[in-house]
């Protein structure tokens, strides 16, 4: 069957990763977490001290990053690694979420995350999501979803993911963090989050986790007889 190319963009917290995770794993594509990769850049910021207005040392410390995925064989889970080491948990903590919004959305981090995406995604048969994967990273993606749920059922998942990691949060400060993030996502200069113009919506408020991954199933069929 023919691959594409297929760009899961939305807000936090919708469901876009594991169901890009799962519909990229029933297709036999490759997956890229492309949140993981902004994440792994300001654990890097915040570990080296590095100050997000000083042009300068932003650039010298992005030279000095390396960030790939490797599939861990015990468990066929997608980890992330930064210069070598594995970071797959300590990206997902809430002081790291706190930050990358403002990491994010400086225009030389975006270019170099960009440039590095297009070429992991250069093969056909790729799964990536993130926010601004059908507007600036594939832009001709033949398939763009845009994935959108109520901002508390996004806190409350993100609550039970976290204290499935032990990591015990308030449902308010989760919400707090998704709206501070939605904000800055969707207003900042460097390519904002935005649906394209192409892109189709999927709800994913009221519906399971196995409804997402068959209506996302359903648009690749769709996607794959138009290409
Ligand atoms: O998908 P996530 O929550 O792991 O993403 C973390 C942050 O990275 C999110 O607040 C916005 C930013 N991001 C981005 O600006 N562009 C992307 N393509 C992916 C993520």
């Amino acid at each position: 069957m023919q691959k594409i190319t297929i760009a899961v963009d939305g807000y936090s917290s919708c469901g876009k990763s594991t169901t890009a995770k799962r519909v990229a794993s029933k297709l036999g594509y490759s997956y890229i977490d492309t949140g993981a990769m902004y994440r792994s850049v300001t654990l890097y910021f915040l570990e080296h001290h590095i100050t997000l207005t000083n042009d300068k040392e932003v650039e010298k410390a992005l030279e000095n990053i390396d960030i790939e995925f490797r599939r861990n064989p015990n468990d066929g889970r997608n980890e992330t690694f930064l210069n070598g080491l594995n970071v797959e948990d300590e990206i997902r903590k809430l002081y790291i979420a706190d930050k990358v919004s403002e990491v994010s959305s400086i225009a030389a981090v975006r270019h170099a995350m960009v440039a590095q995406q297009r070429r992991m995604g250069k093969k056909k048969g790729v799964v990536m999501d993130g926010r601004d994967i059908g507007t600036v990273v594939f832009p001709d993606a033949e398939l763009k979803i845009f994935m959108t749920a109520d901002p508390v059922i996004r806190a409350t998942r993100r609550q039970i993911e976290l204290a499935e990691k032990g990591e015990m949060v308030d449902l308010e400060d989760i919400l707090e963090n998704l709206k501070k993030r939605d904000l800055i996502d969707t207003t900042r200069k460097e390519s904002p989050l935005r649906k394209a113009d192409d892109a189709i919506e999927v709800d994913t408020s009221y519906i399971t986790f196995d409804e997402q991954v068959d209506a996302v199933c359903l648009l690749v069929d769709e996607a794959v007889s138009k290409a």
